[in-house]
């Protein structure tokens, strides 16, 4: 007597069959390319994505965003796609609107007409209502002639809408030197109509330009400059111990000595700033990544420590002590923002791999990585570019878990001959379902 006879073998059959199935179609998306030098953006809980240059060397107008809220410990993101921008864009910066915290300004950068090699000088500001969500473009920005593609800077704005930007370089073509400025530009968004702007006059504004760094604004008013590369390589070393501060209530500059652990010089870093200790004016910033700002360097190096913390209250620099299973390769030119405890890590440029000072395209990144910046931790992330692959063994695996049951159910029942020939002709249908999955998918 049988147990489990034909009906029950094609019952669970089915079932591995539909599973397996349904588990393809839950983690089949669409997922962006590799990109670098994209800007970003957190608004109501999406991460949004402006540009950025793919493998292909084109520069896109792609914007694309993650739900924050679905990132969790092992999951498989899943990408959606907004509406493009009017350019291809790369190395702007960008702010979130404190009037409605959602209207987004993609502010200076280098842009091309989309799908073309072709410079589009068509405006200064672009602005994304990500509630429409809709594009404008802001072909003026009152009293500003030299800021046409401003690159290689990061705004950031206050409590009161004002928009600082220091210096930055200039892009008008391909063949002609850049210039690094020196001047802080204040811009003042009214009705995302019209921008106005000024360079009010600062006073102690650095010496020497830099470039590549990155602007955090704490809640006293003041804008920390950290890294960067200068004109002359030589004293990027005094961007990390010595760090430039903004004073935006006095528009003047001021140098802060920085102790603690030593960080080495970087530039294409990102930084974060955690506020969860703000209300005891107690805040810190992390620091992610970057290329190594040696003197005379022919390709973008590596730096450690790769997660720096600095303590804008005692001025000191520590590293903290982070296990470094599921950590990102070092990445530069990359996007980070920080989400509730964790800090979130997107695209960029594998640093550890690169041989010359012009990103290779061949090593640029579209996975997510996060920090948990309360225990210091990478969490686990499944590579978007490899949730066919987990699929794939999710797959296998439940094709041989089936198998072996079924072994054992036969083996119990006595069907063994004719079974196997039927269990065979299942797996093959499955896999050729499973290709076809494949396909469909890319
Ligand atoms: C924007 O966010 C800040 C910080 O969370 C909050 O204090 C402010 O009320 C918000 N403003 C609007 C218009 O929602
Ligand atoms: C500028 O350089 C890019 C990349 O090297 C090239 O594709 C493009 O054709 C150049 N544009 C002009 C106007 O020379
Ligand atoms: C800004 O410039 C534009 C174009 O020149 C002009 O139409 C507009 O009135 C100006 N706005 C202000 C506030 O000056
Ligand atoms: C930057 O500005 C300078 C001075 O106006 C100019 O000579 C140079 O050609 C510009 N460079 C680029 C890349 O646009
Ligand atoms: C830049 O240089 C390339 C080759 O040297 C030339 O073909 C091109 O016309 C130049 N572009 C500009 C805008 O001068
Ligand atoms: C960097 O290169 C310049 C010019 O070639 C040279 O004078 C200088 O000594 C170099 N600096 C270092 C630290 O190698
Ligand atoms: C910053 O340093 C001060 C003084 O040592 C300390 O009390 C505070 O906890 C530190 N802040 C953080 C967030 O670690
Ligand atoms: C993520 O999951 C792994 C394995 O379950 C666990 O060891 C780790 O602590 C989790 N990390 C976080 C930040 O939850």
């Amino acid at each position: 007597m049988t147990l489990f006879n034909m009906n029950t073998f094609r019952k669970i059959h089915y079932m591995f069959l539909v599973s397996s199935l349904v588990f393809f179609i839950a983690a089949s998306q669409n997922i962006p390319n590799p990109r670098y030098a994209q800007a970003s953006a957190l608004v109501n809980n999406k991460l949004y994505f402006f540009g950025g240059k793919l493998e292909t060397n084109t520069v896109t107008n792609e914007v694309w965003y993650l739900d924050v809220e679905s990132l969790s410990n092992a999951t498989i993101h899943t990408w959606h796609q907004s509406p493009s921008m009017p350019v291809g864009y790369y190395y702007g910066t960008s702010c979130v609107s404190v009037t409605d915290n959602s209207t987004i300004l993609l502010i200076g950068g280098i842009s091309y007409t989309p799908n073309t090699p072709n410079l589009d000088f068509d405006a200064k500001v672009y602005i994304f209502n990500p509630n429409k969500p809709q594009w404008k473009s802001l072909k003026f920005i009152n009293g500003s002639n030299n800021f046409v593609m401003r690159n290689n800077m990061q705004a950031v704005m206050n409590k009161y809408g004002q928009i600082f930007i220091y210096g930055g370089l200039n892009f008008t073509n391909n063949n002609s030197s850049n210039t690094v400025y020196n001047d802080m530009n204040l811009l003042l968004a009214t009705d995302y109509n019209d921008i106005l702007w000024s360079t009010p006059s600062v006073t102690y504004a650095p010496p020497t330009p830099f470039i590549q760094y990155t602007a955090t604004l704490l809640s006293n008013g003041l804008i920390v400059y950290i890294g960067g590369i200068q004109e002359t390589q030589a004293i990027s070393a005094t961007l990390m111990t010595t760090l430039k501060l903004f004073d935006t209530y006095y528009n003047s500059w001021s140098d802060q000595t920085i102790s603690g652990d030593p960080i080495e010089s970087r530039a294409g870093h990102s930084a974060v700033l955690d506020i969860k200790y703000s209300s005891a004016q107690n805040e810190i910033i992390i620091v992610y990544g970057g290329y190594s700002t040696k003197t005379n360097a022919t390709s973008y190096n590596t730096v450690t420590p790769d997660v720096a913390v600095l303590n804008t209250t005692t001025w000191t620099w520590s590293t903290p002590y982070i296990f470094q299973a599921h950590a990102p390769p070092l990445l530069a030119l990359h996007s980070a923002v920080l989400y509730e405890n964790y800090m979130i890590i997107a695209f960029g440029l594998n640093v550890a791999q690169s041989t010359g000072l012009t990103p290779d395209t061949n090593l640029l990144s579209n996975d997510i990585y996060i920090l948990d910046i309360q225990n210091y931790a990478w969490v686990i992330v499944i590579p978007a570019n490899q949730s066919s692959e987990y699929n794939i063994l999710q797959f296998a695996i439940g094709i041989g878990v089936g198998v072996a049951i079924l072994i054992i159910f036969l083996s119990f029942s006595g069907y063994m001959c004719y079974s196997k020939y039927f269990n065979y002709q299942e797996v093959h249908y499955e896999y050729l379902v499973f290709q076809y999955s494949i396909h469909y998918e890319s």
